[in-house]
């Protein structure tokens, strides 16, 4: 079932079924509308837009072992997309509309931006499945930092260099070490080559057992804004029991919606923030949702497109691909 008539036939569930809750697992498509790039999308993501320039490959940017040998990269990133610099998507409030009508269950995020936590979607509720930028821990013998200590060396310092004005300027960074091993210390953000956090698999656990002996609420678990393919949170979706209603809201069909549908998956093909508009709408839910937006909803979102050539810019200038460790 595709488009409108998924979002109508969503909204009758609940209406049907009072005491059905949400599971959310999403991913940073949710998070387009607010101006924050995604990865993988074709031309306004960042691994395309990271191709062009000097890194090895493009998800060298949050590679354990890369960012060992060159941290400059992630620094540039991260001061691009820091949290506080972003407002939270209609989806985003529509997470925390299931949390005051005391239907939801969890929120599964790969997002790094916080804007569960800044739509005030409970701490309780949420799994930040790839980390966050809120604690920071040293590469080299885990450590942990407050907070401060890795966004207080976000501030590049700029190096005087006149040879001649063409020539862009050199951005150096004076990079957050430790003071017992003087290792590299980093956001508790989930890099390639790390782990994920004990706390992702001891909840889903608990979110299996939970479904598993609620089936008659009829709960449902919805899936935006992703396009699972990173492990192992690609597979949560798999994982649903069968009889567990499951929705995916998504530009593209993915993952196990698209290689082993089930029967009963709703399916809309098409933006995070319309299908949360129209499902408020059918709930009756919009003056809420209003509310919540408050006077933001009249400044403009900028275009995530736009953000990412500000980073694509911020990163050529780092002329990565010659200042690698020992060249
Ligand atoms: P991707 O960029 O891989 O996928 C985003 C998906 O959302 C794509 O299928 C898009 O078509 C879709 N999309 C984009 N904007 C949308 C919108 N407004 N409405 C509906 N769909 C939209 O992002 P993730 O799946 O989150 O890891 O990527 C997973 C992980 O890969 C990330 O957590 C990140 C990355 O490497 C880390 O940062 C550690
Ligand atoms: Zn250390």
């Amino acid at each position: 079932m595709m488009d409108n008539s998924t979002i109508k036939s969503i909204a009758k569930h609940f209406q049907q079924n009072p005491d059905a809750k949400v599971i959310f697992m999403v991913g940073a498509g949710i998070s387009t509308p607010c101006g924050i790039p995604d990865f993988r999308s074709p031309k306004t993501g960042l691994y395309s837009n990271l191709s062009k320039l000097g890194l090895p490959f493009p998800e060298a940017v949050f590679d354990i072992d890369y960012f060992e040998e060159n941290p400059k990269p992630f620094y540039t990133l991260a001061r691009e997309l820091y949290p506080g610099n972003f407002k939270p998507s209609k989806f985003h409030y529509l997470m925390k509309l299931f949390q005051d009508k005391g239907k939801l269950r969890r929120v599964y995020t790969q997002n790094i931006d916080t804007l569960e936590r800044e739509a005030e979607v409970d701490g309780k509720y949420i799994v930040e499945a790839h980390g966050s930028f809120a604690s920071n821990v040293c590469i080299g013998c885990s450590k942990k930092f407050p907070v401060d200590t890795f966004k207080s060396q976000l501030e590049p310092i700029k190096l005087e260099h006149k040879k001649d004005k063409s020539e862009k300027d050199e951005i150096e960074f004076d990079y957050a070490r430790c003071d017992e091993c003087d290792g590299l210390i980093k956001p508790s953000i989930v890099f390639f080559g790390e782990g994920l956090p004990s706390k992702f698999f001891d909840t889903w656990d608990e979110d299996l057992e939970w479904l598993k002996k609620n089936k008659k609420a009829n709960n449902i678990v919805m899936v935006a804004g992703t396009s699972l393919t990173v492990h192992p949170f690609a597979s949560l979706p798999s994982e649903v029991p069968l009889g567990t209603k499951r929705s995916l809201w998504n530009y593209e069909v993915v993952g196990d919606f698209r290689s082993n549908p089930r029967g009963g998956d709703l399916v809309f093909k098409g933006g995070s923030d319309k299908a949360a508009q129209e499902l408020t709408r059918e709930l009756d839910w919009l003056k809420e949702l209003k509310e919540l937006i408050g006077e933001e909803e009249e400044t403009k979102h900028q275009d995530a497109a736009e953000e990412v050539t500000v980073i694509t810019n911020e990163l050529e200038n780092l002329n990565i691909g010659t200042e690698r460790k020992g060249e």
